[in-house]
């Protein structure tokens, strides 16, 4: 299980601590906001890439964003590990998601597609040969803390039926040790956690518990 904190619930005037706080799980999530795809904005390349300064996590990149495109070398170039891009920002053709999809692997990094809880888990099937990874929303993205939509992750079998054996599926979203057993039982093997890790008073424990 792969279990990537979401420093969206971190203090970001302490990132630095507080991203050394979750260094016992595997990857870092960072969530790009733009206020458009999203009503929130976040976090930009310049703080990517001096988060890539002070730790050696792979860093999650998960782009909540108009026009991903754009962004995918920036973010690639700031030391991100895995960019994952929303096939709602990209839909408006098969070309578009190819062209996001060859980009970010251009960077001999990992690609991954994202779809937001309206959206049904059919339209990544003709991409699971090309993505390392298929993030399935369990809120409608833009804050943390929100409650789990188990309907959501009722979407992870038939993806998984589909895809090779080594594609992620990676759930965002309410993530806490109860849902986070759905989400497994289901077949997902990535996990993303904000409130749940960075509220608990035992953040090391908490890491543990999703796993
Ligand atoms: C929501 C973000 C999530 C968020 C999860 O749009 O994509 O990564 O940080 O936060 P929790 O785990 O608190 O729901
Ligand atoms: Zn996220």
């Amino acid at each position: 299980m792969i279990i990537s904190p979401s420093i969206l619930s971190a203090d970001f005037a302490n990132l630095e601590r507080d991203i050394k706080a979750v260094e016992t799980a595997d990857w870092l999530h960072i969530d790009v906001m733009d206020g458009h795809f999203v009503p929130n904005i976040t976090i930009g390349v310049p703080v990517v890439a001096s988060i890539r300064k002070v730790t050696d996590m792979p860093l999650d990149v998960h782009l909540m964003i108009e026009n991903p495109e754009k962004y995918i070398e920036p973010f690639a170039k700031a030391g991100a590990n895995i960019i994952t891009f929303h096939y709602e920002a990209a839909c408006h053709s098969t070309r578009h998601i190819e062209d996001c999809i060859n980009l970010i692997k251009r960077f001999g990094i990992k690609a991954g597609m994202s779809i937001k809880p309206k959206t049904p888990a059919d339209v990544v099937f003709p991409y699971l040969n090309e993505l390392d990874m298929v993030l399935v929303m369990t809120v409608e993205p833009g804050f943390g803390g929100q409650k789990f939509m188990q309907d959501c992750a009722e979407k992870i079998p038939a993806i998984r039926q589909k895809a090779p054996a080594n594609l992620i599926i990676q759930v965002d979203g309410g993530i806490n040790a109860e849902t986070a057993r759905i989400c497994t039982f289901y077949g997902a093997n990535s996990l993303v956690a904000g409130n749940y890790i960075y509220k608990s008073s035992d953040i090391k424990s908490a890491i543990a518990s999703l796993r």
